[in-house]
């Protein structure tokens, strides 16, 4: 793992919008795996100014989304694929037919999740993917568990996540209790890994994501294995981990 120092939020987006712009500058038909939450808003709002500047052009780019909420539709403002048409696809060049996204809408899981992980397989799965991490150490949606998980899949979202995405609804009720998510073994065929990370209330996972034991218990924690990952984390995020 290569691990990154940013000094605060906006410098760690910058960091990580860099390295986005990078790849696509290098592979103008790359496949990226894109990522929700918070933490990649500031990486997106860089990387549409570049574009505005015409420095980077995904015309012929292919996304491919962690997840999604089950049970919401595309046209859902908590649905993932609005967020990521809000915060980023709207504001870029991208086709609207390269942009993929697990369908939550369908609730038949096993057909949805099939489907995706057809879609990303089909792909050659991504050249870059971009994560971030939750509280107790998910990626995606893949919570603390028993195994790594393989493909896509359906999760139940635990009380921890629930409770910190709330912030993003009216009420605590509303955050949807499911997912499809990519497994972990579909995010380690990424050829290159970024996690950005934030904040002191990411500090924990992001100490036993780099120096903790490779557990499911701490989902990013199996990142240790893959060859080329790197962290691009500001100082509040990297607290309690030795410099
Ligand atoms: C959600 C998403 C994750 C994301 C995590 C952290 O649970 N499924 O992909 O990494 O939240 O979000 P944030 O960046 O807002 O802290």
């Amino acid at each position: 793992m290569r691990i990154i120092h940013a000094k605060d939020y906006d410098d760690m987006s910058r960091k990580a919008a860099n390295i986005i712009s990078a790849q696509v500058i290098l592979k103008s038909d790359a496949t990226l795996g894109l990522a929700t939450g918070t933490t990649p808003i500031g990486a997106y709002k860089q990387l549409i100014k570049w574009y505005e500047k015409g420095d980077v052009d995904f015309s012929e780019v292919h996304t491919y989304n962690l997840d999604e909420y089950r049970g919401l539709t595309h046209d859902d403002v908590q649905s993932y694929h609005y967020f990521m048409h809000e915060n980023f696809f709207d504001h870029i060049n991208i086709d609207p037919d390269n942009v993929h996204v697990p369908d939550g809408s369908n609730p038949d899981a096993d057909a949805a999740c099939a489907a995706y992980d057809k879609i990303v397989k089909d792909a050659g799965y991504v050249d870059l993917q971009l994560l971030g991490i939750g509280r107790n150490g998910h990626i995606g949606f893949n919570e603390p568990d028993a195994a790594f998980s393989k493909g896509t899949h359906m999760v139940d979202l635990t009380e921890s996540t629930i409770k910190a995405n709330s912030r993003l609804f009216e009420h605590e009720e509303d955050v949807p209790r499911q997912a499809y998510t990519m497994g972990v073994q579909t995010i380690m065929h990424a050829r290159m890994i970024l996690v950005a990370a934030s904040g002191a209330d990411k500090a924990e996972a992001v100490y036993d994501m780099i120096y903790g034991p490779v557990t499911p218990q701490v989902p990013a924690s199996i990142l240790q294995l893959h060859t080329n990952c790197v962290v691009v984390a500001d100082e509040a995020a990297l607290a309690k981990c030795p410099r």
